[in-house]
């Protein structure tokens, strides 16, 4: 059976993730998450103090670009794989939602962009790939054989990703969550290098009235008749 190559890109908090990473699953494929190397490069910028609150050093992080290495390390316990940032397991600190606020502006730097676009094409080089992200199908994979894109209502988004923090024992208000999307959504959707777009040949998946099993089951069936097609 041919491999394909799959792009789910979308709005943050609309469970492309989720879905991503139990797809990979069912289909034996690899998942790569590339919103996990954007929050371990900004966890980087933010331990070095290039970006803070009030200031955002943009060319002390570009010259510090050849000094970040990140990687994926399969846990076989949780069933997925975990981000590494130069060696050391990340994969908890970069869900806060102090990364979350920082994450969209270290994701606007073209360079930061290149290195990560190059990194995640090395990792579907050899197809068999699921990638979520925001510009999998225009931009690291615009070939891939299926792409979709995920959409939701903010407040409905707002309210997943706060019962997510919260279940993780993180101390956030619904309002701070929600200002966060909001604000993602804007940066991401405005940013010069690759926008958050739906590319012209996605499936746009609008998910606020789904449940994660039904967008799955949606998602699983159009996976099957796109690898079917493909043979
Ligand atoms: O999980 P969530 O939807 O909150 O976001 P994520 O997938 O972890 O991505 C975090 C941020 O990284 C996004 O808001 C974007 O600013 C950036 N990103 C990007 O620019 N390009 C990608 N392919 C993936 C993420």
């Amino acid at each position: 059976m041919k491999n394909i190559t799959i792009a789910i890109d979308g709005f943050s908090s609309t469970g492309k993730s989720t879905v991503a990473k139990r797809l990979a699953k069912a289909l034996g494929y690899v998942y790569v998450d590339s919103g996990a190397m954007y929050r371990a490069v900004t966890l980087y910028a933010m331990q070095k103090g290039f970006i803070t609150i009030s200031s955002f050093d943009k060319n002390d992080l570009i010259a510090h670009l050849k000094d970040i290495e990140i990687g994926f390390e399969f846990n076989e316990d949780l069933g997925f794989s975990e981000v590494f940032l130069n060696g050391k397991n990340v994969e908890k600190q970069i869900r806060t939602l102090e990364v979350s606020q920082f994450v969209s502006q270290i994701a606007t730097v073209s360079e930061v962009r290149k290195q990560m676009v190059r990194q995640q094409q090395k990792m579907g080089a050899n197809k068999g790939v699921v990638m979520d992200g925001r510009d999998i199908g225009t931009v690291v994979f615009p070939d891939a054989e299926l792409k979709l894109f995920m959409t939701a209502s903010a407040e409905k988004r707002a309210q997943r990703r706060y019962d997510e923090l919260i279940e993780r024992g993180d101390k956030v208000s619904y309002e701070e969550v929600l200002k966060n999307v909001q604000s993602r959504d804007h940066i991401d959707s405005t940013r010069k290098d690759s926008p958050l777009t739906m590319a012209e040949d996605a499936i746009k998946i609008d998910n606020s009235a789904l449940s994660l099993e039904e967008q799955f089951e949606l998602v699983y069936d159009l996976a099957k008749t796109t690898i079917s097609k493909s043979q």
